[in-house]
């Protein structure tokens, strides 16, 4: 057995399995005292149909602040559609103690600390994988999985015992995961793609849209 098998859901704050991520985190914290500088815990219902997998906190943003997605640029695009398609109550505010909450929906990432540069390496990836499944494992109403970026969809994949080469990452694929889940994936949501037009706030929403069609379908 390796260090890594048999994790719980949510990491430890201080989870010490990747020792490059654990690196930077002890230079984060000499820097930023103030930040929560950890890893970032999932956020949302623990009755969620909804699993909602991005990369990785981004420095500033949740590795600052705590929470998924909160204070980073990605989030502003990613919490307004949440909120679009029905998943939160409360105005998100970047700020984790802005009153949002999530319903029937949860975000977590695929990677739980920040990396250099957000950009995990493939064991970082590949260790944290074991918190993912214990989290998807523990979601007990899960139904859709919708991955944020390609990172997220081939370890999302890879949690559910699917062949990446046969279930290629796109935007909008859909797949159908041995144990009854539905993957959904997108383009992730980050400041890059919305710049570039490669995602559009349309696409996104489109993602969404989906994913809630088919919750309600497979649910009803
Ligand atoms: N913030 C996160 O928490 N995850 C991402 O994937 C990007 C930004």
């Amino acid at each position: 057995m390796t260090k890594a098998n048999k994790l719980p859901a949510e990491a430890p704050a201080d989870c010490d399995l990747c020792s490059r991520l654990v690196s930077y985190r002890s230079k984060n914290r000499l820097e930023h005292p103030g930040w929560f500088n950890g890893a970032v815990p999932s956020f949302g219902d623990e009755n969620a149909r909804l699993l909602i997998v991005g990369l990785a906190p981004g420095v500033s943003g949740a590795n600052k602040t705590g929470r998924p997605f909160t204070g980073d640029w990605a989030g502003d695009l990613l919490y307004a559609t949440i909120n679009k398609f029905g998943f939160s109550s409360g105005e998100y505010a970047a700020n984790p103690n802005d009153g949002l909450e999530l319903k029937d929906a949860m975000i977590t990432n695929a990677v739980r600390c920040v990396p250099p540069a957000n950009k995990p390496v493939g064991s970082e990836v590949n260790t944290c994988r074991e918190y993912l499944k214990a989290r998807i494992a523990a979601l007990k109403n899960l139904r859709i999985i919708l991955c944020l970026g390609k990172i997220s969809h081939d370890s999302t994949c890879r949690a559910l015992d699917m062949k990446v080469k046969e279930h290629p990452f796109g935007h909008g694929t859909e797949y159908n995961a041995p144990n009854g889940l539905i993957v959904i994936s997108s383009y992730h949501c980050s400041r890059y793609n919305t710049n570039t037009g490669r995602l559009t706030t349309e696409m996104f929403e489109d993602v969404f849209g989906r994913a809630r069609e088919l919750m309600e379908a497979v649910s009803a």
